[in-house]
Protein backbone atom coordinates (compact mmCIF):
# COMPACT_ATOMS: atom_id res chain seq x y z
CA UNK A 1 0.00 0.00 0.00
CA UNK A 2 1.62 3.27 -0.85
CA UNK A 3 1.75 5.99 1.98
CA UNK A 4 -0.44 8.94 2.17
CA UNK A 5 1.16 12.27 0.36
CA UNK A 6 3.30 14.19 2.49
CA UNK A 7 3.76 10.48 4.83
CA UNK A 8 6.55 8.09 4.70
CA UNK A 9 6.71 4.37 3.93
CA UNK A 10 5.66 4.21 7.93
CA UNK A 11 2.66 6.61 7.57
CA UNK A 12 4.46 8.98 9.68
CA UNK A 13 4.59 12.87 8.27
CA UNK A 14 7.84 13.60 7.46
CA UNK A 15 10.12 15.36 10.40
CA UNK A 16 10.03 19.26 10.37
CA UNK A 17 13.66 20.46 10.49
CA UNK A 18 13.41 23.47 12.81
CA UNK A 19 17.13 24.54 12.32
CA UNK A 20 18.91 24.78 15.99
CA UNK A 21 15.81 25.71 17.78
CA UNK A 22 14.70 21.98 17.65
CA UNK A 23 18.32 21.07 18.37
CA UNK A 24 18.60 23.55 21.45
CA UNK A 25 14.97 21.95 23.21
CA UNK A 26 16.68 18.61 23.20
CA UNK A 27 19.76 19.54 23.89
CA UNK A 28 19.83 18.79 27.75
CA UNK A 29 19.39 15.09 26.76
CA UNK A 30 22.21 15.72 23.70
CA UNK A 31 24.47 16.46 26.91
CA UNK A 32 24.06 13.21 28.70
CA UNK A 33 24.24 11.11 25.62
CA UNK A 34 27.52 12.73 24.81
CA UNK A 35 28.86 12.46 28.58
CA UNK A 36 27.68 8.88 28.66
CA UNK A 37 29.61 7.92 25.58
CA UNK A 38 33.03 9.63 26.35
CA UNK A 39 32.67 8.36 29.53
CA UNK A 40 32.13 4.66 28.44
CA UNK A 41 35.11 5.24 25.30
CA UNK A 42 37.17 5.98 28.17
CA UNK A 43 36.20 3.33 30.44
CA UNK A 44 37.12 1.43 27.31
CA UNK A 45 40.33 2.35 26.64
CA UNK A 46 40.67 1.14 30.89
CA UNK A 47 39.38 -1.88 30.03
CA UNK A 48 41.33 -2.90 27.78
CA UNK A 49 44.30 -2.14 29.86
CA UNK A 50 45.64 0.90 28.10
CA UNK A 51 47.73 3.19 30.74
CA UNK A 52 45.25 6.46 30.43
CA UNK A 53 44.41 8.14 33.80
CA UNK A 54 41.85 6.38 35.66
CA UNK A 55 39.94 9.27 36.54
CA UNK A 56 37.06 7.62 38.71
CA UNK A 57 37.65 4.26 40.56
CA UNK A 58 34.20 2.84 39.41
CA UNK A 59 34.70 3.74 35.45
CA UNK A 60 36.03 0.39 34.32
CA UNK A 61 33.06 -1.59 35.53
CA UNK A 62 30.36 0.91 34.11
CA UNK A 63 31.97 0.72 30.66
CA UNK A 64 29.15 -1.72 29.41
CA UNK A 65 26.26 -0.01 31.00
CA UNK A 66 26.94 3.55 29.98
CA UNK A 67 27.64 2.05 26.30
CA UNK A 68 23.95 0.43 26.59
CA UNK A 69 21.56 2.04 28.77
CA UNK A 70 23.38 5.90 28.74
CA UNK A 71 24.66 6.53 25.40
CA UNK A 72 22.41 4.22 22.83
CA UNK A 73 19.41 3.62 25.67
CA UNK A 74 19.25 7.04 26.03
CA UNK A 75 19.34 8.02 22.27
CA UNK A 76 16.89 5.17 21.48
CA UNK A 77 14.49 5.73 23.77
CA UNK A 78 14.04 9.60 22.75
CA UNK A 79 13.80 8.69 19.26
CA UNK A 80 10.91 6.15 20.50
CA UNK A 81 9.19 8.98 23.04
CA UNK A 82 9.81 11.44 19.69
CA UNK A 83 7.94 9.31 17.28
CA UNK A 84 4.94 8.32 20.00
CA UNK A 85 4.54 12.15 20.56
CA UNK A 86 3.78 11.64 24.55
CA UNK A 87 5.48 13.59 27.38
CA UNK A 88 5.59 11.29 30.03
CA UNK A 89 7.93 8.76 27.29
CA UNK A 90 10.43 11.74 27.49
CA UNK A 91 11.23 10.15 31.34
CA UNK A 92 12.87 7.37 29.69
CA UNK A 93 15.82 8.96 27.80
CA UNK A 94 16.34 11.49 31.14
CA UNK A 95 16.31 8.72 33.63
CA UNK A 96 18.46 6.76 31.30
CA UNK A 97 20.97 9.56 30.81
CA UNK A 98 20.52 11.31 34.51
CA UNK A 99 20.17 7.72 35.88
CA UNK A 100 24.14 6.68 34.49
CA UNK A 101 25.49 10.22 35.60
CA UNK A 102 23.96 9.75 39.20
CA UNK A 103 25.66 6.42 39.39
CA UNK A 104 29.11 7.63 38.36
CA UNK A 105 28.92 10.64 40.67
CA UNK A 106 28.61 8.20 43.92
CA UNK A 107 24.55 7.53 43.54
CA UNK A 108 24.93 3.83 43.05
CA UNK A 109 21.62 2.82 44.17
CA UNK A 110 19.74 5.70 42.86
CA UNK A 111 21.14 6.25 39.67
CA UNK A 112 20.58 2.05 39.09
CA UNK A 113 16.92 2.95 40.30
CA UNK A 114 16.74 5.61 37.63
CA UNK A 115 17.67 2.82 35.13
CA UNK A 116 15.11 0.59 36.06
CA UNK A 117 12.66 2.98 36.19
CA UNK A 118 13.62 4.52 32.50
CA UNK A 119 13.13 0.79 31.59
CA UNK A 120 9.88 1.01 33.13
CA UNK A 121 8.80 3.53 30.92
CA UNK A 122 10.07 2.59 27.90
CA UNK A 123 8.23 -0.56 28.61
CA UNK A 124 4.82 1.21 28.90
CA UNK A 125 5.55 3.46 25.77
CA UNK A 126 5.85 0.43 23.64
CA UNK A 127 2.53 -1.07 25.63
CA UNK A 128 1.08 2.40 24.14
CA UNK A 129 2.71 1.72 20.83
CA UNK A 130 1.36 -1.94 20.81
CA UNK A 131 -2.21 -1.35 21.60
CA UNK A 132 -2.28 1.68 19.01
CA UNK A 133 -0.43 -0.89 16.33
CA UNK A 134 -0.44 -4.51 17.25
CA UNK A 135 1.91 -5.97 15.29
CA UNK A 136 4.88 -8.40 15.38
CA UNK A 137 7.58 -5.70 14.96
CA UNK A 138 5.89 -3.57 17.56
CA UNK A 139 5.72 -6.39 20.06
CA UNK A 140 9.47 -7.70 19.13
CA UNK A 141 10.14 -4.22 20.08
CA UNK A 142 8.40 -4.69 23.23
CA UNK A 143 10.62 -7.27 24.06
CA UNK A 144 13.43 -5.35 23.91
CA UNK A 145 12.31 -2.50 26.34
CA UNK A 146 11.64 -5.78 28.66
CA UNK A 147 14.99 -6.84 27.74
CA UNK A 148 16.34 -3.45 29.34
CA UNK A 149 14.18 -3.93 32.34
CA UNK A 150 15.56 -6.83 33.27
CA UNK A 151 18.77 -5.72 32.86
CA UNK A 152 18.51 -3.22 34.38
CA UNK A 153 17.30 -4.84 37.79
CA UNK A 154 19.96 -7.34 37.65
CA UNK A 155 22.74 -5.00 37.97
CA UNK A 156 21.04 -3.00 40.35
CA UNK A 157 21.42 -6.00 42.27
CA UNK A 158 25.23 -6.32 41.78
CA UNK A 159 25.20 -8.85 39.15
CA UNK A 160 27.85 -7.84 35.86
CA UNK A 161 27.84 -11.60 34.55
CA UNK A 162 27.39 -12.29 31.19
CA UNK A 163 23.50 -13.04 31.65
CA UNK A 164 23.17 -9.43 32.59
CA UNK A 165 24.93 -8.09 29.25
CA UNK A 166 22.77 -10.70 27.42
CA UNK A 167 19.79 -9.23 28.69
CA UNK A 168 21.15 -5.49 27.75
CA UNK A 169 22.21 -6.92 24.79
CA UNK A 170 18.60 -8.37 24.13
CA UNK A 171 17.32 -4.44 24.54
CA UNK A 172 19.68 -3.60 21.24
CA UNK A 173 18.86 -6.82 19.53
CA UNK A 174 15.52 -6.79 19.73
CA UNK A 175 15.06 -3.23 19.20
CA UNK A 176 16.80 -2.90 15.87
CA UNK A 177 15.77 -6.24 14.75
CA UNK A 178 11.95 -4.89 15.06
CA UNK A 179 12.67 -2.04 13.32
CA UNK A 180 14.00 -3.79 10.52
CA UNK A 181 10.75 -6.25 10.44
CA UNK A 182 9.05 -2.97 10.52
CA UNK A 183 10.56 -1.90 7.73
CA UNK A 184 10.51 -5.25 5.32
CA UNK A 185 6.91 -4.82 5.71
CA UNK A 186 6.70 -2.77 2.87
CA UNK A 187 8.32 -5.89 0.39
CA UNK A 188 5.18 -7.92 1.31
CA UNK A 189 6.27 -10.30 3.65
CA UNK A 190 4.90 -14.10 3.31
CA UNK A 191 3.46 -15.68 6.45
CA UNK A 192 6.75 -18.21 6.35
CA UNK A 193 8.99 -15.03 6.66
CA UNK A 194 7.00 -13.77 9.45
CA UNK A 195 6.59 -17.24 11.43
CA UNK A 196 10.57 -17.51 10.79
CA UNK A 197 11.35 -13.95 12.18
CA UNK A 198 8.70 -14.85 15.06
CA UNK A 199 10.24 -18.39 15.32
CA UNK A 200 13.97 -16.39 15.78
CA UNK A 201 13.01 -13.85 17.97
CA UNK A 202 11.64 -16.75 20.45
CA UNK A 203 14.48 -18.76 19.88
CA UNK A 204 16.35 -15.69 21.07
CA UNK A 205 14.06 -15.06 24.03
CA UNK A 206 14.01 -18.48 25.55
CA UNK A 207 18.16 -18.65 25.70
CA UNK A 208 18.05 -15.39 27.60
CA UNK A 209 15.78 -17.27 30.04
CA UNK A 210 17.47 -20.16 29.85
CA UNK A 211 20.63 -18.35 31.30
CA UNK A 212 19.13 -18.17 34.92
CA UNK A 213 19.09 -21.93 34.86
CA UNK A 214 22.35 -22.87 32.91
CA UNK A 215 24.36 -20.06 31.99
CA UNK A 216 26.55 -22.08 29.53
CA UNK A 217 23.09 -23.71 27.38
CA UNK A 218 21.41 -20.54 27.65
CA UNK A 219 24.30 -18.87 25.89
CA UNK A 220 24.48 -21.49 23.35
CA UNK A 221 20.54 -21.04 22.65
CA UNK A 222 21.11 -17.22 22.67
CA UNK A 223 23.52 -18.26 19.53
CA UNK A 224 21.12 -19.81 17.77
CA UNK A 225 18.77 -17.25 17.94
CA UNK A 226 21.32 -14.71 16.96
CA UNK A 227 22.19 -16.80 13.98
CA UNK A 228 19.06 -17.29 13.02
CA UNK A 229 17.92 -13.59 13.15
CA UNK A 230 21.15 -12.73 11.20
CA UNK A 231 20.25 -15.33 8.73
CA UNK A 232 16.40 -14.09 8.52
CA UNK A 233 17.55 -10.39 7.93
CA UNK A 234 20.09 -11.69 5.36
CA UNK A 235 17.29 -12.97 3.64
CA UNK A 236 14.76 -10.55 3.87
CA UNK A 237 16.03 -7.08 4.40
CA UNK A 238 15.42 -4.26 1.77
CA UNK A 239 19.49 -4.14 1.93
CA UNK A 240 19.74 -6.60 -0.54
CA UNK A 241 18.02 -5.12 -2.75
CA UNK A 242 19.33 -1.43 -2.08
CA UNK A 243 23.22 -2.03 -1.84
CA UNK A 244 23.03 -2.07 -5.78
CA UNK A 245 21.98 1.46 -6.16
CA UNK A 246 24.15 4.48 -4.89
CA UNK A 247 24.91 7.37 -2.51
CA UNK A 248 22.70 7.12 1.04
CA UNK A 249 20.80 4.37 -0.03
CA UNK A 250 23.99 2.07 -0.59
CA UNK A 251 25.83 3.48 2.44
CA UNK A 252 22.96 2.49 4.72
CA UNK A 253 22.56 -0.93 3.43
CA UNK A 254 26.57 -1.77 3.59
CA UNK A 255 26.04 -0.58 7.00
CA UNK A 256 23.23 -3.09 7.61
CA UNK A 257 24.46 -6.10 5.56
CA UNK A 258 28.40 -5.69 7.73
CA UNK A 259 25.84 -5.64 10.69
CA UNK A 260 23.94 -9.19 9.55
CA UNK A 261 27.65 -10.38 9.19
CA UNK A 262 28.81 -9.73 12.44
CA UNK A 263 25.37 -10.73 14.22
CA UNK A 264 26.50 -14.67 12.52
CA UNK A 265 29.42 -14.34 13.60
CA UNK A 266 28.25 -13.52 17.07
CA UNK A 267 26.16 -16.24 16.91
CA UNK A 268 28.26 -18.59 16.18
CA UNK A 269 31.11 -17.32 18.84
CA UNK A 270 27.96 -17.75 21.51
CA UNK A 271 27.37 -21.27 20.33
CA UNK A 272 31.14 -22.77 20.25
CA UNK A 273 31.93 -20.85 23.36
CA UNK A 274 28.60 -20.49 25.63
CA UNK A 275 29.26 -18.73 29.23
CA UNK A 276 32.97 -18.96 28.68
CA UNK A 277 34.45 -15.80 30.47
CA UNK A 278 38.17 -16.07 28.66
CA UNK A 279 39.13 -14.23 25.22
CA UNK A 280 35.72 -15.08 23.84
CA UNK A 281 33.83 -12.80 26.53
CA UNK A 282 34.69 -9.60 24.57
CA UNK A 283 34.22 -11.00 21.14
CA UNK A 284 30.72 -12.86 22.33
CA UNK A 285 29.80 -9.17 23.00
CA UNK A 286 31.58 -6.73 21.31
CA UNK A 287 30.48 -8.49 17.66
CA UNK A 288 26.73 -7.85 18.79
CA UNK A 289 27.48 -4.48 20.18
CA UNK A 290 29.88 -3.20 17.86
CA UNK A 291 29.46 -5.13 14.76
CA UNK A 292 25.91 -5.06 14.91
CA UNK A 293 24.48 -2.31 16.51
CA UNK A 294 26.91 0.39 15.70
CA UNK A 295 26.79 -0.94 12.13
CA UNK A 296 23.16 -0.41 12.45
CA UNK A 297 23.56 3.10 14.13
CA UNK A 298 26.03 4.38 11.89
CA UNK A 299 23.93 3.26 8.91
CA UNK A 300 20.77 4.93 10.22
CA UNK A 301 22.44 8.70 11.61
CA UNK A 302 21.27 10.41 8.53
CA UNK A 303 17.18 9.38 9.68
CA UNK A 304 17.72 9.35 13.19
CA UNK A 305 18.85 13.20 13.17
CA UNK A 306 16.28 14.17 11.14
CA UNK A 307 13.73 12.62 12.89
CA UNK A 308 15.00 13.08 16.49
CA UNK A 309 16.54 16.32 16.09
CA UNK A 310 15.04 18.15 12.87
CA UNK A 311 18.05 18.49 11.44
CA UNK A 312 19.16 17.44 8.20
CA UNK A 313 22.13 14.80 7.21
CA UNK A 314 22.80 15.21 3.63
CA UNK A 315 25.21 12.46 2.28
CA UNK A 316 29.13 12.28 2.37
CA UNK A 317 31.25 9.89 0.90
CA UNK A 318 33.32 10.69 3.92
CA UNK A 319 30.91 8.39 6.03
CA UNK A 320 32.49 5.70 4.47
CA UNK A 321 35.79 6.39 6.65
CA UNK A 322 34.64 5.45 9.78
CA UNK A 323 32.25 2.76 8.34
CA UNK A 324 35.58 0.95 6.85
CA UNK A 325 37.34 1.67 10.27
CA UNK A 326 34.69 0.21 12.45
CA UNK A 327 34.95 -3.08 10.75
CA UNK A 328 38.16 -3.38 10.07
CA UNK A 329 38.97 -2.43 14.18
CA UNK A 330 36.65 -4.78 14.89
CA UNK A 331 38.41 -8.03 12.69
CA UNK A 332 41.54 -7.06 14.12
CA UNK A 333 40.53 -6.91 17.44
CA UNK A 334 38.27 -10.29 17.12
CA UNK A 335 41.44 -11.74 15.41
CA UNK A 336 43.19 -10.78 18.82
CA UNK A 337 40.38 -12.59 20.66
CA UNK A 338 40.69 -16.05 18.32
CA UNK A 339 44.68 -16.03 18.90
CA UNK A 340 44.89 -14.62 22.28
CA UNK A 341 46.73 -11.94 20.76
CA UNK A 342 46.98 -8.78 23.21
CA UNK A 343 48.47 -6.57 20.98
CA UNK A 344 45.51 -7.01 18.14
CA UNK A 345 43.28 -6.97 20.92
CA UNK A 346 44.12 -3.14 22.26
CA UNK A 347 45.25 -2.05 18.28
CA UNK A 348 41.60 -3.11 17.09
CA UNK A 349 39.76 -2.04 20.54
CA UNK A 350 41.37 2.18 19.81
CA UNK A 351 40.33 1.70 16.24
CA UNK A 352 36.81 1.02 17.00
CA UNK A 353 36.64 4.21 19.67
CA UNK A 354 38.87 5.80 16.68
CA UNK A 355 35.54 4.80 14.42
CA UNK A 356 33.20 6.04 16.89
CA UNK A 357 34.53 9.45 17.14
CA UNK A 358 35.17 10.41 13.92
CA UNK A 359 31.77 8.87 13.15
CA UNK A 360 29.88 11.91 15.60
CA UNK A 361 32.25 14.29 13.92
CA UNK A 362 31.85 13.84 10.25
CA UNK A 363 27.81 13.45 10.58
CA UNK A 364 27.64 16.29 13.72
CA UNK A 365 29.95 18.59 11.78
CA UNK A 366 27.67 17.87 8.23
CA UNK A 367 24.38 18.38 10.32
CA UNK A 368 25.71 21.54 11.30
CA UNK A 369 26.91 22.97 8.56
CA UNK A 370 23.93 21.94 6.20
CA UNK A 371 21.81 23.71 8.93
CA UNK A 372 23.73 26.51 8.79
CA UNK A 373 24.23 27.03 5.33
CA UNK A 374 20.53 26.91 4.62
CA UNK A 375 19.92 29.09 6.84
CA UNK A 376 21.69 31.21 5.22
CA UNK A 377 20.42 31.09 1.84
CA UNK A 378 17.33 31.65 3.64
CA UNK A 379 18.73 34.69 4.83
CA UNK A 380 18.42 34.38 8.76
CA UNK A 381 20.03 33.38 11.94
CA UNK A 382 19.89 29.51 12.25
CA UNK A 383 19.72 30.64 16.36
CA UNK A 384 16.16 31.16 15.57
CA UNK A 385 13.75 33.56 18.41
CA UNK A 386 11.80 31.11 20.89
CA UNK A 387 8.80 30.37 18.98
CA UNK A 388 9.80 31.05 15.61
CA UNK A 389 9.16 27.95 13.32
CA UNK A 390 12.16 27.34 10.98
CA UNK A 391 9.56 25.11 8.93
CA UNK A 392 10.19 27.41 6.07
CA UNK A 393 13.54 27.49 5.95
CA UNK A 394 14.11 24.16 5.54
CA UNK A 395 11.23 23.54 3.08
CA UNK A 396 13.02 20.65 0.89
CA UNK A 397 13.62 18.03 3.70
CA UNK A 398 12.69 14.58 2.17
CA UNK A 399 10.52 12.31 3.84
CA UNK A 400 12.39 9.84 6.74
CA UNK A 401 11.43 6.88 4.28
CA UNK A 402 13.56 7.94 1.47
CA UNK A 403 16.25 7.70 3.02
CA UNK A 404 15.97 3.86 4.33
CA UNK A 405 17.67 1.21 2.89
C1 LIG B 1 34.33 1.53 21.19
C2 LIG B 1 35.19 0.70 21.58
C3 LIG B 1 35.06 -0.24 22.75
C4 LIG B 1 36.09 -0.69 23.47
C5 LIG B 1 37.54 -0.32 23.28
C6 LIG B 1 35.57 -1.60 24.46
C7 LIG B 1 36.33 -2.29 25.37
C8 LIG B 1 35.89 -3.25 26.23
C9 LIG B 1 36.72 -4.13 27.02
C10 LIG B 1 38.22 -4.16 26.94
C11 LIG B 1 35.91 -4.90 27.75
C12 LIG B 1 36.33 -5.99 28.73
C13 LIG B 1 36.28 -7.32 27.99
C14 LIG B 1 36.68 -8.48 28.84
O1 LIG B 1 36.65 -8.39 30.07
O2 LIG B 1 37.02 -9.52 28.25
C15 LIG B 1 34.56 -4.51 27.47
C16 LIG B 1 33.46 -5.05 28.04
C17 LIG B 1 32.18 -4.72 27.70
N1 LIG B 1 31.80 -3.84 26.70
FE1 LIG B 1 33.00 -2.77 25.51
N2 LIG B 1 34.21 -1.66 24.34
C18 LIG B 1 33.84 -0.84 23.30
C19 LIG B 1 32.56 -0.64 22.82
C20 LIG B 1 31.43 -1.14 23.43
C21 LIG B 1 30.09 -0.85 23.03
C22 LIG B 1 29.70 0.04 21.85
C23 LIG B 1 29.28 -1.52 23.91
C24 LIG B 1 27.79 -1.55 23.97
C25 LIG B 1 26.96 -0.88 23.23
C26 LIG B 1 30.11 -2.24 24.84
C27 LIG B 1 29.65 -3.03 25.87
C28 LIG B 1 30.44 -3.78 26.71
C29 LIG B 1 29.93 -4.65 27.75
C30 LIG B 1 28.48 -4.87 28.10
C31 LIG B 1 31.02 -5.22 28.38
C32 LIG B 1 31.03 -6.19 29.56
C33 LIG B 1 31.21 -5.32 30.78
C34 LIG B 1 31.65 -6.05 32.01
O3 LIG B 1 32.00 -7.23 31.96
O4 LIG B 1 31.69 -5.35 33.04
N3 LIG B 1 31.41 -1.97 24.53
N4 LIG B 1 34.58 -3.52 26.52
Amino acid sequence: MEPAPGHDRRGEAPPRLDSLAGLRRKAPLLVLVAFCLLAGLWAGLLRLGLDVPELDASLPADHGPLMILGFLGTLISLERAVALGQKWAFLAPLGAGLGMVVTLFGGEIPGNWLLVGAGAVLTAAAIVIFIRQPALHSAVMGGGAVSWLVGAALWLDGRTDLTTFAWLAGFLVLTVTGERLELARFTRLEPLARNLFLGASAIFGLGLLLMFADETLGARVVGVGLLALAAWLGRYDLARRTIRTSGLTRYMAACLLAGYAWLAIAGGTWIVSGAAYGWSYDAKLHTVFLGFVMSMVFGHAAVIFPAVFRVAVPYKTAFWGHLVLLHAGLAVRILGDATANRDAWQTGGVINEIAILLFIAVVGGTAFRATRARARRQGRSPNLAPGLSAHDQLPSMPPAGDFEA
